[in-house]
Formats: C-alpha cells, structure tokens, sequence
C-alpha cells in the first residue's frame, strides 16, 4: 500500500510540472509588452496580448500570398481571425524570417538580411517599451514619461489602416499635424493599399468624402449634431453606441465609443470602396452589417449635376429643383447622368428673392459653405438674402427642432431626398419662380 502510494504522489509530482511546463509556455509566447531587449520573430509564433486579452499583434500571412508576411493586429476575443492594423502593409516581408524589435529609438521590423522594412521613424524621444491597449491601439512608451493613459511617443491609432476602432479618431489634429484617413485593403486577401480612402474634410461644415483614387465616389452629409449623413441609419440596436465629432482649434475629428462590455463594433472601409459599421454576433459566428453607404444609384457622387436632386423612387432618378429646368432641353426629364439643371429666372438680388423649402434632403455638397452655430434660422435667411452668391440655407444642427445656421454660396451639388431622415432645404429662387 505504502509503496504505491509513493508512486502515486511520483505520478502526481511528475504530472503537475509537466502541466506547469505547458502553462509556462503558453505564458511565455504571448507578451504583454515588448521591452527594448525583446524581440518577435515570425519562427518563435509569439505575439502580443493587450492585458485584457481583447487584441493580440503578431506576424501573419494570408493564404492566397503565403509568401508575403505582415505585422498586425486582430481580435484575441472573436474566434474569426479578423485584422484591424496592419504595419507594413506595403512593405511584406517575403519570407517567413522577421524580427519586431525596438532598435535606435524606434520599432521596427527586420527582414532575413536584418534590412528594416518598416520603421516608426520616430527622430526624438528614448522608448521604454511597446504595449498593445485593450482598445487595439499600439503604443510606444516614452522612458521619461509615466502617465499610462498618454505620453505616447508613437501610437497605431495615428496610422490606421482600413478600420476605425472605438476610441480612435479620424480627422485632424494639430498636434501631431495629421489628418487621420482609412484607406481599403487592395482585395479581401490583400492588405496592401487599395484604391478606396476616407477622409474627413476639416474645414467650413465637416464631412466624410469616400475616394476612388482622386476621384470623389461619395459624401457622407454634414454632421447634423447626431450623426454624419442624413438618412435614419440602423432599424437595429445601437444604443450602444455613441459618436463623438469634435471641431475645435486643436482637431477637427470623428470618433465613437461603445458603451457596454463585450460588443465589438468597428467601421471598415472595405476592398470595394463599402464604408460600413459592423458588430460582431457572437452566436451567429459573424460580423453583422448595421449600416453602409452607398446605397443606391442616388448616393453616387454628383448624380444629378447642378441643381438637381436624385430621387431613387422616380424614373429617371434626377430631377430639377423646382425654379430650375434641364441644362439640356433636348432631353425630356433627366437622364442620370445629367449635366443637370439652370435656373428658369436670374436672381433679382435687391430684394424680391425668395426660398423653397425642400423636405427629407441630404444637404448638398460643403465646399462652398460658411457656418455660424449661433444664429437660428431665421436671420440665416436674413443672411443669405443679403449675400448676392448665396444660393441656399439650412440649420447647421437638426437637434430640438433646429438650431444653427449653413450658408451655401454657388452651384447647388449633389443633393438627394430620403424616404426617412434628411431635412430642410431652403433654395434661393427669384420671385417669379415662387408659388
Ligand atoms: C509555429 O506555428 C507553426 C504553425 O502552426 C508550427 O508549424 C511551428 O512548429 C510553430 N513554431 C514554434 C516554435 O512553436
Ligand atoms: C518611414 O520612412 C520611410 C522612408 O522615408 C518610409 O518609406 C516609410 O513609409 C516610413 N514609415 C512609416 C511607418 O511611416
Ligand atoms: C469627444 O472627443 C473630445 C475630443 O477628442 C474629447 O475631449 C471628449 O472627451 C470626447 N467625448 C466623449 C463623450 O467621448
Ligand atoms: C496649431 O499649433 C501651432 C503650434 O504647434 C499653433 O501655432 C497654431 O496656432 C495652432 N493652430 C490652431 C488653429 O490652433
Ligand atoms: C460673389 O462671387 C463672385 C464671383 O465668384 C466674387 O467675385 C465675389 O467676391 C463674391 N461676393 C461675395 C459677397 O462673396
């Protein structure tokens, strides 16, 4: 009895460090931080873990370019790999032999031949260590600084990708002189840089333009106050949620936070040019689509030229404003592709002018707009009715009624109706092309 008892307690002695050893390793291979004399290598499988183990960076490849490794960042928590950064995503490394490791102040990745790939390029500041939040964003710490929540010598947010996290911002920032901008994966295999960006444009009346290359694919619509664009997005749930657009001397910028535990919700300009919100349902295994643009014909850019308004529940789908008619008279109605609308009688200027109120748009192209958050809507009429240029006014902030005052100077462009959502339009018309 005695003696196999003995072997017993062996057994049991032998077992447990085995298991410690498993447990040991699998700790070791997945870092919470990466000092100065640590390093990542594709070989050693290791990859970083924010403390909560919400994301996780490492070298990745793709199955349709095995050849071509990346440094990134995905989801720890959701069991479809799912990438949100990528470092070098121009810049692969084309075998399976790299090295991620702080080197001369900076972090950087080394190919075979120890050549670095990628660099933050940082030229002031002495690193401490990179980190991975439990946002996703990936820090580098500054030796004399020891604030953890800021002090960033260097962090991903700055940088992103094709996809807007919570918490992180697009937009600008005069600190850092960045413009923040998504730009698209070149294919769903490829992470390299596509041909789709989004870029908040920062001055007069603030809105997301989707481009093809240089050319503008598509306008998201001002911020009203709750939302950028102007349709009644989501019949689903997002009360968890909130959005955050900030204009100030120091940034001009979007953001959005998610408010309860374990959701997971992202923006992702996709490979196709889709700007879209997702959210990640656990039960279905799947990225759930809460909202994307474009929609339909009429969210084309400039659709219906100038003056016109994109109407997808007619035939064709443009139409002139009322007080315009067809640029091209030999065209009965408007074909899509319109050269769009003039006006039937010259503005008088000195008085007598007036507006039609046009209900449910999504209010025109910003370029040429000024705004006084200020006034309300009746001395914006008064304003625009004494600026000979000015050819239509809104309220800046559609929250409690209306409030605020956006003043357009110019060609009309690029407006649509919805069926839900959008609001008032008033365009300037001379009198005889009032009612
Ligand atoms: C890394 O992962 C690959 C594929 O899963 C495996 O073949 C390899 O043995 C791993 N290397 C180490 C050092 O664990
Ligand atoms: C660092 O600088 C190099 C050379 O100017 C450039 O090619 C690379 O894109 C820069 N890296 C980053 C992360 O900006
Ligand atoms: C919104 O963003 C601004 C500027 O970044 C920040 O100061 C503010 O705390 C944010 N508000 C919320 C509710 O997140
Ligand atoms: C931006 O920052 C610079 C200093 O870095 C400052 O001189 C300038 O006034 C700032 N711009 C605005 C609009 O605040
Ligand atoms: C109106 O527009 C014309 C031509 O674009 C410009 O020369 C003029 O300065 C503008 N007037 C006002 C008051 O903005």
């Amino acid at each position: 009895m005695r003696s196999i008892s003995n072997y017993h307690h062996a057994y049991t002695f032998i077992m447990f460090i085995f298991f410690a050893l498993i447990v040991f390793q699998a700790f070791s291979i997945s870092a919470k931080t990466l000092s100065a004399t640590e390093s990542l290598t594709i070989s050693s499988n290791k990859t970083i873990t924010s403390s909560g183990e919400i994301f996780e960076l490492g070298f990745f490849n793709l199955p349709s370019t095995s050849s071509r490794w990346y440094l990134g960042i995905w989801y720890k928590k959701i069991s479809r790999r799912t990438y949100v950064w990528v470092a070098n995503r121009d810049n692969p490394l084309s075998s399976p032999h790299g090295t991620l490791r702080i080197f001369d102040n900076n972090l950087a990745i080394f190919d075979q031949s120890d050549t670095p790939v990628w660099s933050t390029n940082l030229t002031k500041g002495h690193v401490r260590s990179a980190e991975l939040l439990d946002n996703g964003n990936f820090v580098l710490r500054d030796l004399n600084s020891n604030d953890p929540a800021d002090g960033f010598l260097w962090q991903s947010f700055d940088f992103p990708t094709d996809t807007l996290l919570p918490e992180m911002k697009l937009g600008w920032d005069n600190r850092t002189g960045l413009n923040r901008f998504l730009r698209s994966w070149k294919a769903p295999d490829d992470p390299s840089s596509g041909d789709f960006s989004t870029k908040l444009k920062t001055n007069g009346f603030p809105e997301f333009y989707v481009c093809n290359k240089e050319l503008i694919m598509y306008r998201s619509g001002p911020w009203n106050g709750i939302r950028f664009g102007s349709d009644v997005p989501e019949t689903k749930p997002t009360d968890y949620l909130v959005y955050n657009f900030t204009a100030s001397n120091e940034e001009v910028t979007y953001s959005y936070l998610v408010t309860k535990t374990n959701i997971y919700s992202r923006i992702l300009l996709s490979s196709t040019g889709l700007f879209e919100r997702l959210t990640w349902l656990e039960t279905a295994k799947t990225w759930d689509q809460l909202w994307y643009s474009p929609k339909d014909q009429c969210d084309n850019y400039k659709q219906c030229g100038s003056y016109g308004y994109c109407d997808s529940s007619t035939s064709p789908s443009c139409n002139c404003i009322k007080g315009f008619e067809p640029r091209n008279e030999q065209v009965p109605g408007l074909r899509d592709d319109s050269d769009g609308c003039v006006r039937k009688t010259r503005l008088s200027c000195n008085g007598g002018d007036g507006f039609v109120r046009l209900k449910k748009m999504k209010l025109p192209d910003t370029k040429a707009t000024n705004v006084d958050r200020r006034i309300g809507l009746k001395e914006c009429e008064e304003r625009c009715l004494k600026d000979c240029n000015c050819t239509a006014f809104a309220s800046s902030d559609i929250r409690n009624g209306g409030s605020g005052c956006v003043v357009w100077t110019g060609e009309i462009l690029d407006v649509r109706n919805h069926a839900n959502g959008g609001q008032d339009l008033y365009v300037r018309l001379a009198a005889a092309d009032l009612d």
